[in-house]
């Protein structure tokens, strides 16, 4: 059975732009799938649905066999600017979900987290450090780098160990080193943790890196055009993007993303 199913997604925004046509996408649990895209194809839009904070005007999301209406603390959105709060410390900002009591630890009611198992939490310090960002606790957001503001997003996402991770470019503003770090760690923090995890990325390299599935969104308004499956093994290492195999998915998702005439 899917985890979390869109059919046939529509949104048309009220000036009148329309920025999906019947996307539909249906993860499995555990699955790791990437979108990708050109710029303005709808692709935060669907994330937004995903995440229960935009009603599309056609379609539904489904959630564990219920249609989802409004945020649910077992779906995480990291947004895709870093939307952190200025007055607290990256350590405080990592803490949030908790204090607002969106916690995967047993303590939510049973009625918002149907069917899914009690973890604990991570340990904020353990995910400070596994995005680089050990000493930086006590700074505040105007003290960071924007790829430095991404990575305190990326931990705040990851605190409460949400079923279902939902990432809007999370890399975007990084080095390519830094980039290539911090895509390993997050397959890493996936194959631990079991999340259901969408990834919206431009990067091509970095979607076939961490998915099973790459999903490819057509321009404007977005709809499938077509996906590819990855099958290399895990864990991945970034020295894997120079064998054939890669070579061969890279060729494939590039000619879906530009058709030939
Ligand atoms: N709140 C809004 N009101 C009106 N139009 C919007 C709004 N948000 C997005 N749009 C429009 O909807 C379309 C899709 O936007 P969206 O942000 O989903 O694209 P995207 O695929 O995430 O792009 P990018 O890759 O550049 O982040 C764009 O044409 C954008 O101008
Ligand atoms: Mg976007």
């Amino acid at each position: 059975m899917t985890f979390l199913n869109a059919d046939g997604i529509s949104v048309t925004y009220p000036n009148g732009t329309q920025a999906l046509r019947q996307f539909s996408l249906h993860a499995k649990r555990g699955e790791f799938i990437a979108i990708v895209g050109p710029s303005g194809c709808g692709k935060s839009t669907l994330l937004r649905v995903l995440a229960g904070l935009l009603s599309p005007n056609q379609g539904q999301v489904v959630f564990e066999g219920q249609i989802l209406r409004q945020p649910n603390p077992a779906i995480s959105l990291q947004f895709q600017d870093s939307a952190l709060l200025p007055w607290r410390t990256v350590e405080e900002n990592i803490r949030l979900p908790l204090e607002l009591g969106i916690t995967n630890d047993g303590t939510q009611p049973q009625s918002l987290m149907p069917n899914l198992k009690a973890r604990p939490n991570p340990d904020p310090q353990l995910l400070i450090s596994l995005v680089g960002l050990a000493g930086f606790e006590r700074a505040y957001p105007r003290e960071l780098s924007g790829g430095m503001a991404q990575r305190v997003a990326l931990a705040r996402a990851l605190i409460t160990q949400p079923p279902i991770l939902l990432l809007d470019e999370p890399f975007g503003a990084l080095d390519a080193l830094t980039r290539e770090r911090l895509t390993e760690a997050l397959e890493t923090i996936w194959r631990a943790l079991n999340m259901t995890t969408i990834l919206v990325t431009h990067s091509i390299q970095e979607a076939i890196f961490l998915a099973d599935r790459v999903v490819v969104c057509s321009p404007r308004p977005g709809h499938v055009m077509g996906e590819v499956a990855i099958h290399l093994p895990r864990p991945r290492h970034w020295a894997m993007s120079a064998t054939p195999e890669f070579g061969q998915l890279l060729q494939e998702i590039r000619a879906l993303l530009n058709p030939l005439p």
